[in-house]
Parts: C-alpha cells; structure tokens; sequence
C-alpha cells in the first residue's frame, strides 16, 4: 500500500480513547484484597505516577536483567522479526504491519522495533495501550521526536478487562506487542484470558510478539532472580510500598509503609518470583468509608503478608502451550545468549 493512501485511511480513525483508572477502582481492589485471607492486592494498583517512575528505574538496575536481555535481542534480531511478521501467507501478500502495543508504558524498547518497522515499510501506524497517561504522554513524545514515519495513536485503557480499543486498517496485518515479560504478572489461568482476548480481536494471519523471562536453568541461578527482584539499592522495595503509599493518597488509608517489609521469595512449585509486603510489627490500619464500603480496620500480625505481585518465569514448553491455547502456533523464539529471557514471534491461527 502507497504511504499516501495510508495518511489517508488515518485521517478517517477515531478520536483515542481515554478511559483513565478510577479511585472506584481502587477502593473496591483494596477493599476485596485486604479483606482477603491472605492479604493480597492487585500489581496493577504500583502504577500510578510515582509507581511508573520506579519501575523506569528498575529496569535500569544492574540486577535486572530482563530489560537489557530483551533490548539486546532486539537490537540484534529486530529486522528479523519484522521481516518474518510480515511474510507473505496464503491469500494475503506481503502485507504493512499496524503494530500494537498492550501494557506499552514509556514503550523505550519498542522504538528499536518501529525503526526496524520503519526500515521495511517506510511508515507504521503504532496503537500503545496502557493504564497510565502520565507514561503514555512520554512514550508519544519521544517516539515522535525520534522516530519519523510513525503515527502513534495512544489508548488509556485496561487491556485485562475490556475489549481492546484497536484500530484496523483495511489490507493491514496487526503484529501485537506483549513483551517486558507482563505475561508473567498473570496467573495462568488469566494470562491464557488475556491472549484469547487479544486473539478475539485479531484476524487469521495477524501477529503477536510475546516477551517471557524464562525459568531457572543451568545458566539462571535462583539467586540471580531474587535479587532482580530484591536490588541492593532498595528501588524495588520503594516500588512495592508505593502501592500503600497511593492507597494512603488516593483512600485517605493511614498505613506506615516504614512499618512493613518488602521481601521477594522464589515459589519453586509455581515457577513464579513472589513480592511480599510483610508487617514488621503488629498493628492497626485504618481506611475510611468510600464508594466501596464502609470504614475498614485492618489488622495486621508481625510477619503477615500482602501478597502484592506475582512475576511467573517459563519453560519454553510452558511458552509453546500458553500460545497453543489462546489460538497462536509460535513461528520463531530468539533467546539471550544464556537462556535468560525469549522473545517469541507467534502467529494468530
Ligand atoms: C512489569 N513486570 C514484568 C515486572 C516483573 O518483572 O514482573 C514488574 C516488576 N516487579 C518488580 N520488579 C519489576
């Protein structure tokens, strides 16, 4: 397709959508999870300005190791991957890609892939879907000071329980983003909900790019990854109390964030790094009523949790079934160097 026929299919899409996460939301999240035995709250509830700030700074932490390995395979196979999204199948020859993105936050790594995009196709339509504005603002200014040819077309909107809000153009093939391992911050049952989700909205052909860090092995230690998840400047402790932080700001909540512990344990049944809010002392939390319910009293035992985030690391097996389920065959997985993370490129069937 012509890249002046393209401009003009763009000029006849809607506005964006802006659906920003209500207080609601949060009250009843909290409400249900603190009353829950154990104590549990959702990870979507760390992203909030300062929750988005921290998780930058992790991923530039020596300890995590899982932005640089998925970075690095992009910088080394991004041509590769695009060149192999687009291949030619059956009745659909050659076709542009309209890349996606779900969970796209400041969407730093996804440039390498657009500019590889850019490269094959000359212009790129790019949809970044996320729960936070604030990071969606920046991903869009940076991508287009830097990035010329891509039309970004940014959604605030939660991917995990609503339809996504896609725009599709006629004789394009979508190829969606899911990568920096957001997968794994689903439990099985849901992470299979999210990608048939995402396969309900896409056609025969389209394609989806999933990011997985992978299980131990015999060149992953169960200590390299507890300390990703435990880095000794303390910036993954800061982002885990951040959650009662926003619940102090958002619910008028009285909690003490120095009063609670963050710790990362490694659930070797589960294959899943576990991070914990632990009560370092007995004591009382108070939330006032909302629009979710009356006043709470919490209680809280020395040594008891909130459990606040589950982070599921995979076998390529596990990888290869997820996709089978949710309606994608896996064409191609790239792997760091020392089995440390894969991105696999799996094609809607
Ligand atoms: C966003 N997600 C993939 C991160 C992870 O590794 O599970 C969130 C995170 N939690 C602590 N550090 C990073």
């Amino acid at each position: 397709m012509p890249v002046t026929a393209v401009a003009d299919l763009l000029s006849s899409l809607r506005e964006p959508l802006f659906v920003s996460s209500p207080v609601e939301a949060v009250a009843s999240e909290v409400r249900s999870g603190l009353t829950a035995t154990p104590k549990l709250l959702s990870p979507w509830l760390f992203y909030d300005e300062e929750g988005s700030r921290l998780f930058e700074k992790i991923t530039e932490l020596p300890e995590y190791y899982l932005t640089r390995a998925e970075r690095g395979l992009f910088t080394e196979h991004a041509d590769q991957i695009i060149a192999r999204a687009s291949e030619p199948t059956g009745t659909d020859p050659a076709p542009l890609l309209t890349l996606i993105e779900l969970g796209a936050g400041t969407a730093t790594k996804t440039g390498i892939l657009l500019s590889a995009a850019i490269r094959h196709q000359h212009t790129v339509v790019y949809q970044p879907v996320d729960v936070s504005e604030s990071a969606l603002a920046e991903a869009t200014e940076n991508i287009r000071a830097n990035i010329p040819g891509v039309t970004v077309r940014c959604q605030v909107a939660d991917y995990t329980s609503q339809p996504l809000p896609l725009d599709r153009l006629p004789n394009t093939r979508t190829l969606a983003l899911y990568i920096g391992s957001s997968i794994g911050n689903f439990s099985p049952n849901d992470a299979l909900d999210v990608l048939r989700n995402l396969r309900a909205q896409l056609l025969p052909g389209d394609q989806l790019l999933l990011g997985t860090d992978l299980a131990p092995g015999p060149s992953k230690s169960v200590s390299q990854l507890i300390a990703a998840y435990n880095d000794n400047e303390g910036v993954t402790a800061a982002f885990n109390k951040n959650i009662l932080v926003r619940i102090n700001r958002e619910l008028g909540a009285d909690f003490n964030s120095d009063a609670f512990e963050h710790q990362a344990r490694w659930n070797a049944s589960e294959s899943r790094i576990e991070m914990h809010l632990v009560s370092a002392i007995e004591q009382t939390v108070h939330i006032p009523a909302n629009s979710a319910g009356p006043a709470l009293t919490l209680h809280f035992k020395r040594g008891e949790s909130i459990h606040t985030e589950n982070s599921y690391k995979f076998t390529m097996a596990r990888v290869e079934s997820l996709l089978s389920r949710a309606g994608f065959q896996l064409t191609q997985t790239w792997q760091h160097s020392q089995h440390l993370f894969a991105v696999n490129l799996a094609r809607a069937i």
